[in-house]
């Protein structure tokens, strides 16, 4: 079975080439380099023992989509990351984030409706729900206004994905991720963040290395136990995985409906403070770190009811907010040698 991963070098998707490629399914990854490197095609090598394909096609170009697709007319499956993902800059510069994840994401549907049948998984993300009235967060919970033009992609693309499955042969499955940590355990393959880190685990491991001076915690004020935001942290590696048993479901026309959603999180919330003393623990450094005001636009907390997935992909995650920070150390002293 021929599989497509857009944005395939990335944070996500180069974890779930390695998922895929261990359940034997043929991948071909693109990607248009603008957020991760080539070197990662060798990473996934390491671990798997196979490169997978790999084309540089930016999706925003409609023709060198359609190149694309006539070269490849065999693909029966697409899990599409490919997608900018920074809160901030998306407030800065919205029409970068509706053509990035808009307009490609229209241009890859335009050539899979052309297909007798397809299976399609999309990136989703927790910040469809905002601030949700109540802890754990179902997929039934009430999609807020976005926040920001990013969110406003993601909430976008679901409803482009359920109009279009009215009318075309595209099965969908959106999977709302939590906030996605960690690196592989053979440190072969991490996330690489271009410039500052905006992402609160990247910030930590830079920081403990001694790439940044200290790392400000985003307000203690919050009504929590200890006062600072609650996020629901999962393991990439358990997140990849899940996209292989999603898009088994639909290989092996398993989905009731045409559109199917899952929140994909452990289902425990840990706060700012919680994480810092986790990774303490597996680092046995000390992180500088102070406490500033709150950031503009964060939520007060966000952790995943998982039981959807847990019953009905039959998917749960597996490792802890330890492993996952000791993952992501290990890769930060790997890729600073
Ligand atoms: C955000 C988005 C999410 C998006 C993700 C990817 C929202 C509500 N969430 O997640 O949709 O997929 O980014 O980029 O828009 N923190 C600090 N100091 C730091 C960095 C973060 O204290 O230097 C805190 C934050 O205030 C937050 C927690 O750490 O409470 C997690 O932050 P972060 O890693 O940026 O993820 P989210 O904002 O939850």
């Amino acid at each position: 079975m021929k599989i497509l991963v857009t944005g395939g070098l990335g944070f996500i998707g180069s974890h779930t080439v390695v998922e895929l490629q261990n359940k034997g399914f043929d991948v071909i990854a693109i990607d248009n380099l603008s957020n991760s490197s080539i070197g990662v095609l060798d990473g996934i090598e390491r671990i798997t023992g196979k490169k997978p394909l790999f084309e540089n096609v930016d999706l925003r170009d409609k023709s060198a989509v359609q190149i694309f697709f006539s070269k490849y007319p065999d693909i029966s499956g697409v899990i599409h990351f490919a997608a900018s993902k920074a809160v901030g800059e998306s407030v800065e510069n919205p029409l970068l984030y509706y053509e990035n994840n808009i307009n490609s994401l229209v241009y890859l549907l335009q050539e899979l409706q052309k297909k007798p049948e397809v299976s399609f998984i999309f990136s989703s993300s927790c910040t469809v729900y905002g601030q949700a009235e109540s802890m754990p967060i179902t997929e039934n919970a009430p999609i807020q206004v976005a926040m920001s033009p990013y969110g406003n992609t993601k909430q976008i693309g679901e409803e482009i994905i359920t109009d279009i499955a009215k009318v075309t042969n595209i099965n969908s499955i959106l999977l709302r991720y939590f906030n996605p940590i960690g690196a592989h355990p053979s440190a072969e393959i991490g996330e690489l963040p271009i410039g500052v880190p905006q992402n609160l685990v990247p910030f930590i491991t830079q920081t403990a290395i001694g790439l940044r001076e200290k790392l400000s915690v985003f307000g203690s004020d919050y009504p929590t136990s200890d006062g600072t935001a609650i996020r629901d942290y999962i393991h990439v590696v358990d997140l990849a995985k899940a996209h292989v048993i999603a898009l088994q479901r639909l290989l092996n026309k398993q989905n009731i409906t045409k559109v199917e959603i899952f929140n994909l999180g452990t289902g425990t919330g840990s706060s700012v403070l919680e994480v810092i003393t986790a990774f303490e623990k597996v680092s046995q450094k000390k992180l500088n770190y102070q406490i500033v005001g709150r950031r503009e636009g964060d939520v007060i907390e966000a952790y995943a009811n998982t039981d959807k997935a847990n019953n009905v992909l039959g998917w749960k995650a597996e490792l802890s907010l330890e492993d996952a920070l000791s993952s992501a150390w290990k890769w930060e002293q790997k890729i600073r040698i």
